[in-house]
């Protein structure tokens, strides 16, 4: 049977395919056909951070579901959560600040499962989720061998891990093992743009539930409901240059954002690369960029995958051109 895809991508592009499978539990995949698993799959989330370039998606394709929210440990200061990776994201962090548990509230209102937040290490107003991870647990698809993954085994950097590299699409995780605070909850309110929603709402000493509601807030006033309209967040990372480049860079454009890394290196919003190229202005068939927030490509009404593949092309091109800075895509493109 041919299945839409239409409502499994928040780009809401139109495609299909013919061999969705749903998992609702680990044993799931034992009972799938192996010449199934054999094949090159595609393990989906929450469909939040893909773009379905194709109108036929050929592979196998595992939509994870798997439920649950689990204390399986306490300490006099902290919680040991496990959560399915099918949990929604942000009901898991609005769950956590019910219970007053902290540590995700920075990544409060961030779409996508629980058991993508690894697989990007998302991150936020100054937190990653890596920071509150003790271990991924899952299954290798082909030989469904099991495996947990302590945090210093899912080789963590900026919007990356093992699961976006050498495992993808290879190893699903089913599970993720958290660690939050049950008091003396630190606070990360550093964050240019949260530290001055703060002080505009005169909050000197802010709770966990302060720092949700203002990013909360931040993040709806910047960043476009894919409910309303189809996007998958930023389209690209970030990119990191050397401080040398960096300076004559800076030479030219005075104004350019940065911030440092190390020593060595600097961080440039691509936000602010794609703005200068000027695509706040231009159109192309349905696509464009979000009029808050360069990095986020949104689809206008009917565009299709390969419209908003070839609108991301073309700012790839015009950042190339302008800056000599190549851009990587963070969105996983299928
Ligand atoms: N900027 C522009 N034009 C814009 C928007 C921003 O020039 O239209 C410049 C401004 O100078 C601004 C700077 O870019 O100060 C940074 O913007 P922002 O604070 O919005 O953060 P970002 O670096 O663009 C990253 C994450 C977001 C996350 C925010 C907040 C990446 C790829 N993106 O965006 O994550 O919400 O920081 O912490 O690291 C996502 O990954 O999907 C995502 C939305």
């Amino acid at each position: 049977m041919k299945h839409s895809l239409k409502d499994l991508n928040s780009f809401g592009v139109e495609s299909y395919s013919s061999n969705l499978y749903y998992i609702n539990s680990i044993e799931d995949f034992s009972n799938l056909d192996s010449h199934i698993r054999e094949k090159e799959t595609i393990i989906l989330g929450g469909g939040t951070n893909i773009l379905l370039k194709s109108k036929i998606i050929e592979k196998p394709i595992f939509k994870i579901q798997i439920q649950g929210i689990e204390i399986y440990n306490e300490t006099e200061n902290e919680v040991y959560v496990s959560v399915g990776a099918g949990v929604n994201w942000d009901q898991f962090v609005w769950w956590c600040l019910d219970n007053n548990f902290g540590g995700i509230e920075n990544l409060v209102s961030i779409p996508g499962n629980v058991g993508s937040a690894p697989i990007q290490n998302i991150g936020a107003y100054g937190r990653e989720v890596k920071d509150v991870v003790v271990s991924c647990e899952g299954v290798f698809i082909k030989n469904l061998q099991k495996k947990t993954f302590t945090n210093s085994d899912c080789n963590f950097t900026y919007r990356s891990s093992i699961f976006k590299n050498k495992l993808k699409n290879l190893f699903a995780i089913t599970k993720v093992n958290f660690v939050l605070t049950k008091n003396n909850h630190l606070i990360f309110s550093d964050y240019g743009s949260v530290k001055s929603a703060l002080n505009n709402s005169n909050i000197i000493n802010p709770s966990i539930n302060d720092i949700a509601n203002v990013i909360k807030e931040i993040r709806e006033s910047k960043l476009p409901d894919y409910k309303v309209i189809g996007n998958a967040g930023s389209f690209f990372k970030n990119p990191i240059i050397n401080k040398e480049r960096f300076e004559k860079l800076k030479f030219d454009y005075k104004d350019i954002p940065y911030f440092n890394i190390n020593k060595k290196e600097v961080k440039i919003p691509a936000a602010w690369l794609i703005e200068t190229c000027g695509f706040k202005k231009i159109k192309y068939k349905n696509v464009s960029v979000h009029n808050n927030q360069s990095l986020v490509i949104v689809n206008l009404g009917k565009a299709t995958g390969i419209d908003i593949y070839k609108f991301s092309q073309k700012i790839k091109e015009s950042v190339v051109k302008k800056f000599d800075i190549l851009l990587e895509e963070e969105v996983n493109i299928i």
